[in-house]
């Protein structure tokens, strides 16, 4: 967040910014979801809904999973949240008592060991370098002691890695067999670029799969997504959510069913993310970055900065003062080994994406080398 207030200063003050740094599509959301939201605000009086979301929606999602994964989930099982950010929050409540301790990838996403520590969870790293591919692997979590859960990203934010169904099954058995609560964060299903990715819903009825409206529904600020729940938990998320939210927006409930049938318009997104990524990943080999994490899926390259000899964070500094490139550094993400790590976001257009790559390869070159 400092880098993108850092950024906008500076595209206020006029110059040329590129933005590699925001995590979110640079499109609008599909024109189906835009016209059925247009419809509702003449004719809907947009009230509140039932707080787990309308059963419309919630069928839809269920027909969801049964026509991309071959999996039948009960539409009762299905939540609607406010963003997957309140599905975090909501999952975290319902499956843990404070003091307990949740494993988590580092790097990974910083909300999520924040929102544990503001409930008073004990979030426990397992880091994930990249012989692992910055995955986790159910051999890493059998070998962590005194833990009571387990969160999992798969394409994962900042490396873009995607956990190969075959390992997805054994973290899920390694889970069950030890009881502990498995929570599967599936926001960049639909961004991949090789092989699909498969739903951890298709190897244990007890996950928790949270998803969301944002990232290939490109629907951010709408603030919609869901959370698909152990039959005996609805209950229990269901009071929660009522109390925290009331109901999740109704507007934002409608734009979603109608992104649903929007998959034509969404999948092109895909495909320019695809040529970004092909672009930029060229761009970091002839820049001279170190290793660059393989981008399986999302739309994120992690890539080491260690052959400039600066750590992460003053490399980002430059790198926007300088040359007007804005990125993420990873310390955030991995408080041991971040500061040899940057994030580039690639989510926005592709004439954005050249220029940027452009002005990186040639601000790069100039820096000392090892
Ligand atoms: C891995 C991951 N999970 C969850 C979120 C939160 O998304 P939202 O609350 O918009 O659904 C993000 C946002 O960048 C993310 O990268």
């Amino acid at each position: 967040m400092d880098v993108l207030d850092r950024a906008n200063a500076l595209a206020r003050s006029g110059r040329t910014v590129f933005h590699l740094e925001a995590g979110q599509p640079g499109t609008r959301a599909p024109k189906r979801a835009l016209q059925a939201a247009q419809q509702a605000l003449a004719d809907d009086k947009l009230g509140y809904t039932e707080a787990v979301g309308r059963p419309l929606l919630r069928e839809r999602i269920a027909r969801f999973y049964r026509e991309t994964y071959g999996v039948g989930v009960a539409p009762e099982r299905i939540v609607i949240t406010t963003g997957s950010s309140a599905g975090f929050l909501l999952a975290f409540i319902a499956l843990f008592e404070s003091g307990q301790s949740l494993a988590l990838a580092a790097p990974g996403y910083p909300a999520y060991r924040n929102i544990a520590l503001a409930l008073g969870l004990r979030p426990q790293f397992i880091p994930c370098r990249e012989a692992e591919q910055f995955r986790l692997t159910a051999k890493a979590i059998g070998d962590t002691r005194d833990i009571d859960g387990v969160l999992i990203a798969s394409p994962g934010n900042p490396s873009g890695t995607m956990i190969p169904a075959d390992e997805l099954e054994a973290i899920s058995d390694v889970c069950d067999k030890r009881g502990l609560k498995l929570i599967s964060d599936e926001i960049y299903h639909g961004i991949t670029y090789g092989s699909r990715a498969q739903t951890a819903l298709a190897f244990s009825p007890n996950t928790v799969v949270i998803n969301s409206f944002s990232k290939y529904f490109s629907m951010t600020g709408w603030r919609i997504g869901w959370m698909v729940v152990p039959e005996d938990m609805v209950r229990t998320i269901e009071r929660l959510t009522q109390n925290f939210y009331i109901s999740p927006p109704t507007i934002s409930q409608v734009a979603a069913l109608a992104a649903l049938d929007a998959t034509d318009e969404l999948d092109a997104h895909v495909r320019t993310y695809g040529a970004n990524r092909a672009r930029l990943l060229a761009a970091l080999k002839d820049a001279g970055f170190g290793a660059v994490a393989p981008a399986d899926g999302a739309f994120y390259l992690y890539a080491d900065v260690s052959p400039f000899n600066i750590d992460a964070a003053t490399f980002a500094r430059r790198l926007l003062e300088e040359a007007g490139v804005a990125a993420t550094p990873g310390h955030d993400f991995d408080p041991f080994d971040g500061d040899r790590w940057i994030r580039f976001s690639y989510a926005g257009a592709q004439s954005e994406v050249d220029n940027a790559a452009t002005t990186l390869v040639a601000w790069c070159r100039a820096l000392p080398r090892t």
